[in-house]
C-alpha cells in the first residue's frame, strides 16, 4: 500500500502520522499566564535537540485560529517546566488534556501539588519523577497548519531520588508513559541490551 499525503487532509494526515512515530514520550508542561494562571497540558511531539546546553524541543498546534494557551504563555514570559510523567500518573496526564479556557487551571482542576522552582518562577509538579525548568530560546513555525516548533533550554533538572545510577538513569526506575494515538498509551516493556557498536557521545571541547 502508499500513500500519497498530498491527497489527505490534515485530520487524516495527523492520524497516519501519529500512528506511525510511536510510542512518543510526553512533555508534561506547566506554564505560566499573564494574569499568573498555571496552566498544564501534555505534548508528545518532544524530542531533545542538543546536549550543551541541554535544550528540548515540543510542538504546539492550534485550537482553531488561535494557538494553544502553553505557546502563548512559553512566548509571553519565556520560561516554562517540562515534566517527565511516570505510570501511576497515566489518568492526570490525559485529563491534562482537556481543553480549559485559560484562566482555568489544569494543576487546580487536578488537585496536583507544586513546588517552587530554583530557578524560574513557574512551579514545578510535586509528583513527577523528573521536572526540569526551561528558559524558552527559539520558535519555529511550520507548514500551513502554522504548529509551532517551541525550543527551550533546560537550566535546572530534578530527579526523583534513586532514579540515577553510575551516571545513568534508571529506566525502569523512571517507569515513563509514552503516548500511541487518542486514548492509548504504553508503558515500558521488554528492555533489550545488544552489544555496544557506537559510544555515547563524548564533550567536544
Ligand atoms: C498524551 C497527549 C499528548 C499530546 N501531544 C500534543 C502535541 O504534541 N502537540 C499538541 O499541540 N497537542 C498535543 N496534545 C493535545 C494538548 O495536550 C491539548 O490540546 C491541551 O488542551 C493543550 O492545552 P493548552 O491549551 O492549555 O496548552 C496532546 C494530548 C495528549 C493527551
Amino acid at each position: 500500500m502508499k500513500v500519497d499525503p498530498a491527497e489527505l487532509g490534515a485530520e487524516r494526515i495527523y492520524r497516519l502520522m501519529s500512528g506511525v512515530v510511536v510510542p512518543r514520550p510526553i512533555a508534561w508542561v506547566t506554564s505560566l499566564s499573564g494574569a499568573g494562571v498555571l496552566n498544564l497540558a501534555p505534548f508528545s511531539a518532544f524530542t531533545f535537540v542538543s546536549q550543551k546546553p541541554p535544550m528540548l524541543a515540543i510542538s504546539v498546534g492550534r485550537k482553531g485560529k488561535d494557538y494553544k494557551d502553553t505557546a502563548h504563555n512559553i512566548l509571553a514570559n519565556e520560561e516554562y517546566v517540562i515534566h517527565i510523567a511516570d505510570s501511576p500518573l497515566m489518568k492526570a496526564v490525559h485529563d491534562s488534556s482537556v481543553e480549559h479556557p485559560a484562566d482555568i487551571s489544569e494543576v487546580e482542576v487536578l488537585g496536583l501539588e507544586t513546588l517552587p522552582s530554583e530557578r524560574i518562577r513557574v512551579p514545578r509538579l510535586a509528583a513527577p519523577p523528573v521536572a526540569m525548568e526551561c528558559q524558552f530560546r527559539q520558535c519555529l513555525e511550520f507548514g500551513e497548519s502554522r504548529s509551532r516548533l517551541i525550543v527551550g533550554e533546560v537550566v535546572m533538572i530534578h530527579l526523583r531520588d534513586g532514579l540515577m545510577n553510575d551516571g545513568k538513569v534508571e529506566t525502569h526506575a523512571l517507569d515513563p508513559i509514552a503516548r500511541i494515538g487518542g486514548p492509548r498509551y504504553a508503558r515500558l516493556g521488554e528492555i533489550v541490551t545488544l552489544n555496544s557498536v557506537f559510544q555515547t557521545p563524548k564533550s567536544t571541547d
